[in-house]
């Protein structure tokens, strides 16, 4: 007993002083609200909070929250088992250094598979039921970090895959999450309720997925912080998907650094994605993304900034006032904004990058779903075709009347990639080498800066990396955030930039959202 006095005692100092806090400014009551990992770490280390405290104020909030704001689709039953079982690990052994995610509770995307008794649905009823064979290799590389999953988060069903006219953050299983900030607002997705919920403090950190804005979209409606991994870097094994050539796993915190000791642990080789994860792998920095959060990251910083719609700023539309402030605290931190910038043949590359991730994500789709049915234990549906005959039969659950299943109509009469298919993936190419590439070549760029998650094509065509920070609030109180987006490996540089930007300018405020 004594020993562990010492141990744990030693470790409180040795966390006080690496943390820098002064011990007379902590309160013997925590405040879990708005708490970081690292709060939460110190907490536990001082014993002011235990994980299963932290597991069952989250739980109580989503209870009390939850039936508006429909962020969670389903709540771990074994929550509370997992962080009393953190709770000794941390008790019996105080001197073992452990990941910073150790006992924190962490919300993921109902598209990310979890082998334990929560479903995997992407929102949809028709897979209800279903028996994953294993958990998602992010999934697996958390439960390693000692984080306990706290539940599903609710997201635009089948990530936004089914059809156009289904709206962001409406799922049937959940039915349509709400903007904490601005009730009427659209809360935007697909990874809604990871983006919610970390908002609203109904979990510590989250998970959500992209593949075209998904992860950026809502981060910017919800006033946290999401960074879009380069493809590849974290496992897309055990992903429900819509390609593998734009899905990618990222997380959606409150502050920079929760993301990227979030990144810290997900990202790595994995089995279940081979190809795309070893490649990625030498990405990976020696030492991981932590050491990145310098307060003056944004020192000495090329950013791009430029008058293309979906590549920057149009001219007079309103979104300059917006971000008049925004871009004058980059310049105050020492960043180098690069403006007037030129892209030569830009209407082409919009037109490519448009119709051609238009046709080859169809086709792709119905590819990578079939797969990842095949490789379900058990499930009411095996096939496309099977969904799309599940959604048919069970139209009022399903609002198919309503919204309908367009996409997946469409994506089933595809035949593999043809040659229409190799034509649009040869433009794609193009476009990422003619657009985003040359652009930061030939201005030396670090990042290219976009309004809220309108540069999301450019980055998703070539699987390219971008990170969203609040950035303000609009008149009517929605919030709005700040994208920076770099080349394939770029997370060191644009989590630097992000951190930067988020200290000196610390927009962030929680949402009075009251039930
Ligand atoms: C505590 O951690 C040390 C170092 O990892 C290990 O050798 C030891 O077995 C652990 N003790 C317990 C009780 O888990
Ligand atoms: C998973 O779905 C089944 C219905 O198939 C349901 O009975 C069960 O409660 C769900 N699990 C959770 C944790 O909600
Ligand atoms: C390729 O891009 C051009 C525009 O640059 C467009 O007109 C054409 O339809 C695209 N083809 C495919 C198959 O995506």
């Amino acid at each position: 007993m004594a020993t562990f006095h010492f141990h744990n005692t030693l470790l409180v100092f040795l966390g006080l002083a690496l943390f820098g806090f002064n011990i007379d400014t902590v309160s013997s009551e925590f405040p879990i609200r708005e708490a970081t990992v690292r709060d939460i770490q110190i907490a536990f280390h001082q014993n002011k909070l235990t994980s299963k405290k932290l597991v069952q104020f989250y739980i109580r909030e989503i209870e009390r929250l939850n039936p508006v704001l429909r962020a969670v689709i389903e709540v771990n039953p074994d929550a509370v088992k997992l962080a009393r079982k953190a709770d000794l690990e941390r008790e019996a052994n105080a001197t073992v250094s452990r990941s910073l995610l150790h006992g924190i509770p962490i919300l993921v995307k109902d598209n990310i598979a979890t082998k334990d008794k929560m479903n995997t649905t992407a929102g949809s009823y028709a897979l209800l039921g279903s028996v994953v064979p294993r958990d998602a290799g992010v999934v697996v590389r958390l439960r390693k970090a000692g984080a306990i999953i706290l539940g599903k988060a609710s997201l635009s069903e089948w990530a936004h895959g089914r059809s156009p006219k289904a709206p962001s953050g409406w799922c049937a299983r959940t039915g349509q999450a709400v903007n904490p900030y601005v009730e009427s607002q659209d809360p935007c997705g697909s990874s809604t309720g990871s983006a919610i919920s970390v908002a609203a403090n109904l979990a510590a950190i989250s998970l959500g997925t992209e593949t075209d804005g998904s992860i950026l979209c809502p981060s910017s409606f919800n006033s946290v912080v999401g960074i879009k991994p380069t493809v590849g870097l974290t496992s897309r094994g055990g992903v429900i998907p819509l390609t593998p050539r734009q899905d990618t796993v990222g997380p959606i915190c409150r502050t920079v650094s929760d993301a990227a000791y979030v990144l810290d642990v997900i990202v790595g080789y994995d089995r279940h994605d081979a190809v795309a994860t070893r490649e990625a792998s030498k990405y990976i920095p020696n030492g991981g993304y932590v050491q990145f959060l310098k307060p003056d990251g944004l020192r000495g910083k090329r950013l791009g900034i430029s008058n293309y719609l979906y590549f920057g700023f149009p001219k007079n539309s309103g979104i300059s006032q917006l971000f008049k402030q925004p871009l004058q605290t980059l310049r105050q931190g020492g960043a180098i904004l690069v403006d007037h910038i030129k892209i030569p043949n830009y209407e082409t590359i919009k037109d490519s990058m448009f119709i051609g991730e238009q046709i080859a994500m169809t086709a792709e789709l119905k590819l990578s779903l079939n797969a990842y049915l095949k490789g379900l234990i058990t499930s009411p549906v095996r096939s496309l075709a099977d969904i799309i005959a599940f959604n048919n039969k069970f139209s009022d659950l399903e609002k198919i009347g309503e919204y309908g299943q367009d996409d997946f109509l469409e994506s089933e009469k595809t035949n593999g990639i043809g040659e229409l298919e190799k034509k649009a993936l040869l433009n794609l190419t193009r476009a990422s080498k003619y657009g985003f590439e040359r652009l930061m070549r030939k201005y030396k760029l670090d990042a290219l800066v976009t309004p809220f998650a309108q540069g999301s094509p450019v980055l998703a065509i070539g699987g390219y990396p971008g990170i969203i920070v609040p950035a303000g609030y609009d008149e009517g109180g929605t919030p709005y955030g700040i994208c920076f987006g770099g080349l394939r490996g770029s997370e060191p540089k644009l989590i630097e930039i992000a951190y930067g930007f988020e200290q000196a300018s610390k927009v962030r405020k929680p949402p009075s959202f009251k039930p």
